[in-house]
């Protein structure tokens, strides 16, 4: 086998076998093929999609080129929870806890932020002592001991898959839909979870806008899934406002915190408890649990003993102190009144990103105390000077600038506007 056929064999629309798309991922993760010629056949891919059975096949053949973790041996029910990305998106803090003190293991494996979109390894680690270095091996002793551990991809997990993004990222091939699917999907296979619980935004702050495309990108994961052995529940959910009213590490932290605490009023909350419940069913359990766990404080309770056990030094963290913050905070008042009908994620997103919340590439270095919040919603009313932005920021500079930023998303209407729904569907 040889990479010149391979390469002539997408050009032509030939169909690939497992064999070659296996030899493709191996050469990826090795370096034996260089990459001219991986970024050719990821072009070639992109004019000519891959079939499902390629997609699944491809799926199998990067989760192969590195380590597949075995959780077999750990209690069932198994389950991994995944995003697509977006902003202000925390629920991983909630759901895991959550999750776990229903009875489910989770070991998640998760990635860092980049762009506008947040990363669930930046959020925790904003809380004092947090450590996600965990090896698969620690990560499973953890899940085996409190149902739960949280932890960064390893390099050797999926190689052939980053070597394969970074060249889309720079190649304009990322948008393809087989490529983003056997991505996602073999990182999943790779982590050793059976099921997944599978969050697709869409909306501005997410990297699918339009709901069509959202609901194929979701019917192909759950049927590539189902194809390689994962049971995918993909729900499609709002990312055109920001989730939840914080946008920044350990802002969203303390907000997640505020959630296990009991609080589960909010819109942020009653989201975690739609997905906990879909994740518990997905399971076999009752989904009712989740409220009840909330409620009784055993989610709360779950919490501690998972931050403890992940580093956290607790005694300095009662409600929230102990969490980095910003040294400047400033409001941003309504220039009028009026119903909100637009709060726009992809604006909030790159001003938090610009106060130094995400990283614009992959090595700049985040700030963990700044971000805002997002104080109202779509269908809020709100009146002149109300305070409808708060700006954490690192001096009062980057708070100014920001704010003027954040009125460019904020749309008012002078009629009343619906509340946007939080979970779009589930196809
Ligand atoms: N996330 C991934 O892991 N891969 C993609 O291709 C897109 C989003």
């Amino acid at each position: 086998m040889n990479i010149l056929d391979i390469l002539a064999k997408r050009r032509d629309g030939g169909v690939h076998d497992a064999e070659e798309l296996r030899f493709l991922a191996r050469g990826a993760a090795t370096g034996e093929i260089p990459d001219y010629q991986l970024s050719a056949w990821l072009m070639a891919a992109y004019l000519r999609p891959l079939t499902l059975a390629e997609t699944a096949a491809l799926t199998v053949a990067l989760a192969d080129s590195g380590r597949r973790i075995d959780l077999s041996d750990l209690p069932e029910p198994l389950l991994d929870k995944h995003s697509t990305g977006g902003v202000g998106d925390k629920t991983s803090l909630v759901l895991l806890p959550l999750l776990a003190a229903c009875g489910v293991t989770i070991v998640k494996l998760s990635g860092r932020g980049l762009g506008i979109t947040g990363g669930t390894l930046d959020k925790i680690e904003s809380v004092p002592g947090v450590r996600t270095d965990l090896t698969p091996e620690q990560a499973k002793e953890q899940a085996r001991r409190i149902g739960l551990a949280l932890c960064g991809q390893s390099p050797d997990l999926a190689p052939a898959d980053g070597v394969l993004y970074a060249l889309r990222d720079v190649t304009a091939t990322v948008g393809s839909l087989p490529l983003i699917v056997s991505s996602i999907l073999s990182k999943k296979l790779a982590g050793g979870s059976p099921r997944v619980l599978l969050d697709v935004k869409c909306g501005s702050g997410a990297f699918r806008s339009d709901l069509q495309e959202a609901t194929e990108l979701a019917v192909a994961l759950r049927t590539v899934g189902s194809e390689v052995g994962l049971q995918v529940r993909p729900v499609i959910t709002d990312m055109d406002q920001p989730l939840g009213r914080t946008v920044g590490n350990a802002l969203e932290v303390r907000e997640a915190l505020e959630v296990l605490r009991g609080g589960a009023d909010s819109r942020f909350a009653r989201f975690c408890l739609d997905l906990a419940g879909r994740a518990l069913a997905l399971c076999g359990l009752d989904a009712g649990a989740a409220e009840r766990v909330l409620r009784s404080g055993s989610a709360w309770e779950k919490a501690v003993r998972w931050l403890e056990a992940q580093g956290a030094d607790l005694r300095r963290f009662d409600e929230g102190r102990g969490l980095p913050i910003a040294p400047v905070v400033r409001e941003v008042p309504a220039p009028t009144s009026g119903w909100v009908r637009r709060v726009d994620a992809r604006t909030v997103g790159s001003v938090a990103m610009r106060l130094g919340a995400g990283r614009l590439h992959k090595s700049d270095r985040i700030d963990p105390r700044v971000g805002v919040e997002s104080l109202v919603a779509v269908g809020d009313r709100v009146e002149p000077s109300q305070p409808v932005f708060g700006v954490h920021a690192a001096s009062d500079v980057d708070a100014v600038r920001a704010g003027e930023s954040l009125l460019h998303g904020l749309e008012l209407s002078q009629a009343p506007v619906e509340p946007r729904p939080t979970v779009l569907l589930e196809p």
